[in-house]
């Protein structure tokens, strides 16, 4: 896949912009920075694009910056002069698509049923925006998609997309990445409070990784067998003691280890909506995955621990669902 449709799903959330004046650019790209979006798609819906496309791929080359509602051949050049790395339409325009397709340019088009899927498949091209995504079906449409299409595609679902029902699209597995306005609100960047943008994109990022605690995993150690202790935790917490070759699960929270696994003291088992997008953001705090424990499916990583160990705890990530 070409590396900055790659980015966008490393990401796995495109802010949807509209600026008003070229002057909003610089401010605006230092809040996404801040906020850990380092990504833009700014919409040719005001005369202000073309310039703020310029400014922040200038200023900000960490910033992948893309130009969306592009609505002709005539956008398309202008947005990939200033500097855009990718082009998103709303809907499916072959003339639009061709013209990126010949500049090298990748281009996300919007579709929303078959036809125009199997079109954009016709020109190669393998993600695109599902658009208007609420109105057109939404999680459920794209689940319905999987099946014709299975990995020959994938979608970012735009229009309608929240901090309420985006985990219901990034857990799908034919999701590259969503799109939304909801962190760019018109209201604060006009009102030039960037600081709340940037505290709505980091919300946003958070809420696209979707960690939460699956289990914790204690080694018995020399402290005593597994079975016993896991029979005392059963009886004190009310949980069901379910046994295993490797361990016993003491509820959902509990893993009570027969022999000693990962870790000094166990493990703490961090449940993600992905797990690759979550060892790209761990790989900024130094943890990295421990190869020969990566587990797949469905063409994505399910399972992976990673190390170093944390406070003498293994961590491994599961994915949701
Ligand atoms: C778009 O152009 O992709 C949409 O207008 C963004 O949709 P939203 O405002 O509902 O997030």
């Amino acid at each position: 896949m070409n590396e900055t449709l790659e980015k966008l799903g490393e990401i796995g959330i495109i802010p949807v912009i509209r600026l008003n004046s070229p002057e909003q650019a610089k401010p605006l790209g230092r809040a996404l920075i801040a906020g850990f979006l380092s990504v833009a798609e700014i919409t040719f819906r005001t005369s202000a694009a073309r310039e703020s496309i310029r400014i922040i791929s200038k200023e900000f080359p960490g910033i992948t910056v893309g130009a969306g509602t592009v609505l002709s051949t005539d956008q398309a050049d202008e947005a990939i002069e200033a500097g855009a790395s990718y082009i998103v339409t709303p809907g499916f325009n072959p003339k639009v698509v061709e013209r990126c397709v010949q500049k090298n340019v990748p281009i996300i088009p919007g579709v929303s049923n078959p036809s125009q899927i199997e079109e954009a498949l016709e020109m190669g091209l393998e993600v695109l925006k599902f658009f208007p995504a609420e109105s057109s079906g939404g999680a459920g449409t794209l689940k319905a998609f999987a099946g014709p299409y299975g990995d020959k595609v994938s979608f970012i679902p735009t229009g309608g997309v929240n901090e309420r029902n985006l985990a219901g699209y990034l857990s799908l597995s034919n999701v590259h990445a969503v799109g939304g306005s909801w962190m760019v609100p018109d209201s604060l960047i006009e009102a030039g409070d960037y600081s709340g943008v940037e505290r709505l994109c980091r919300e946003a990022r958070y809420l696209s990784l979707g960690f939460s605690l699956l289990h914790i995993g204690i080694n018995a150690g020399e402290d005593g067998d597994a079975g016993p202790n896991a029979e005392l935790f059963s009886s004190m917490l009310g949980l069901p003691v379910k046994d295993g070759s490797s361990s016993a699960f003491v509820g959902k929270p509990f893993e009570i280890m027969k022999a000693n696994g990962r870790g000094k003291h166990g493990h703490i088992a961090i449940e993600t909506l992905s797990v690759e997008r979550a060892l790209g953001w761990f790989s900024d705090f130094g943890f990295k995955p421990v190869s020969e424990t990566i587990r797949m499916k469905d063409g994505h990583i399910s399972f992976a621990y990673v190390e170093p160990l944390f406070m003498g705890f293994a961590l491994h990530l599961n994915r949701r669902g």
